[in-house]
């Protein structure tokens, strides 16, 4: 028996190294696959370092593309994958598009799937993940969710409760096991920070990044809100090759840097006043870590970080995104909440325990 972990993307290796060492504890054979969707160093090799991740069994190297090009490169290769090694099971994560081509490789060759993550749903289809979730899970033998709204989406739409498991929240798992280590770095000084003095920027979502006029509008917004607190905006590689070729301006007071490792980003979330973003699992950090989050989206697939949490949604526009921050300063922020159920660090265990059960 043999568990193939599937990684590919930034968000894919802080869901799957928890299990990944979960597994090598319980000594169940295992596999580590890394697609080679993403492949700068910054964005693949320092998380694999931060979190620890044995270097994977098999790179597949698929790189960039359409997502056409991507996916069909990535269910080729991974198709050869299957072909080749004794696999059991395969357990994929969240929703790149690396999830959704491994997820249905195996599922064409009658490989049982795991989905981690299970179930969230924006209901915007124009988000790529939000095709990769749907297909994905409906897809998977064993649906590992971190919210009940997520149980709630897929007994909407047909899967039977018994393939669905309430576990918690893996990425939440790395960042309890990492946090104590992320703060001794003092990251922020690195930066010319105090704790708390500073803000945190991320922008990566097509819809936010891919038109000229979108991305100018927001970072003239967030040029101005520099000049009140000094920002922090690591640069995605997407963004970055928009940035560049649209030449938009940035205030001195927004600080651009390359993307960040995770223990870094970790440590500088943990001591930011507050976090403006589009990412999907920062969101989630925000609210186990209790630091206000504006999420440039209008919709979030992760509910239980605006009901539980620390977490807002808000408009590309001038004085919603002002008046938010206003609240965040006069401390009318809800920042005292207990954290979502389940997410405890003990996801990637209960995920196995399921899973050993299953094997023979
Ligand atoms: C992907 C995921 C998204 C996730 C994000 C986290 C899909 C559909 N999207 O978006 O859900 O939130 O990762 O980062 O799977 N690039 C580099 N170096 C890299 C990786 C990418 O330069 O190491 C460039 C690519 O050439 C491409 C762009 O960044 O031009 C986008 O990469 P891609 O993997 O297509 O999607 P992301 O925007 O990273």
């Amino acid at each position: 028996m043999r568990i193939c972990n599937v990684v590919g993307a930034r968000p894919n290796f802080i869901k799957i190294a928890p299990l990944v060492h979960e597994m090598e504890v319980r000594k169940i054979p295992q596999l580590l696959v890394h697609t080679g969707q993403h492949y700068d160093k910054q964005m693949s090799k320092v998380f694999f370092e931060d979190l620890n991740l044995p270097y994977p069994d098999i790179f597949l190297g698929v790189g960039s593309g359409s997502h056409a090009e991507q996916t069909a490169r990535l269910m080729l290769s991974f198709e050869k994958v299957c072909l080749d090694q004794e696999i059991n099971l395969v357990v994929v994560g969240g929703d790149v598009n690396s999830t959704l081509a491994c997820a249905l490789v195996a599922a064409k060759l009658g490989i049982p799937v795991a989905h981690v993550e299970a179930g969230l749903r924006s209901f915007d289809k124009s988000m790529p993940e939000e095709i990769n979730r749907i297909i994905t899970d409906h897809i998977s033998d064993f649906l590992f969710t971190t919210e009940m709204s997520a149980n709630n989406n897929l007994r909407n739409e047909g899967i039977s409760d018994e393939a669905v498991h309430f576990v918690g929240n893996c990425m939440i798992d790395s960042l309890f096991s990492l946090l104590d280590l992320a703060l001794t770095g003092a990251p922020w000084f690195d930066f010319g920070f105090e704790p708390g003095s500073y803000a945190l920027l991320t922008l990566h979502r097509p819809a936010n990044v891919d038109e000229r006029q979108t991305l100018t509008k927001i970072l003239e917004i967030i040029n101005e809100v520099s000049e009140t607190i000094p920002i922090l905006f690591p640069v995605h590689p997407r963004t970055k090759a928009r940035l560049s070729a649209w030449q938009i301006p940035l205030a001195p007071t927004l600080q651009v840097c390359n993307p960040l490792s995770y223990l870094s980003f970790l440590g500088l979330m943990a001591k930011a006043r507050f976090v403006i973003t589009d990412s999907g699992g920062i969101q989630e950090e925000t609210t186990v870590l209790r630091i206000p989050c504006l999420t440039l989206r209008p919709n979030t697939e992760r509910p239980v970080t605006i009901t539980d949490g620390t977490n807002r949604l808000v408009e590309i526009d001038r004085n919603q995104l002002h008046a938010n921050i206003n609240s965040i300063f006069s401390a009318q922020w809800h920042t005292d909440r207990p954290l979502p159920p389940l997410w405890d660090g003990k996801a990637s265990s209960r995920i196995v325990d399921i899973l050993a059960k299953w094997l023979p």
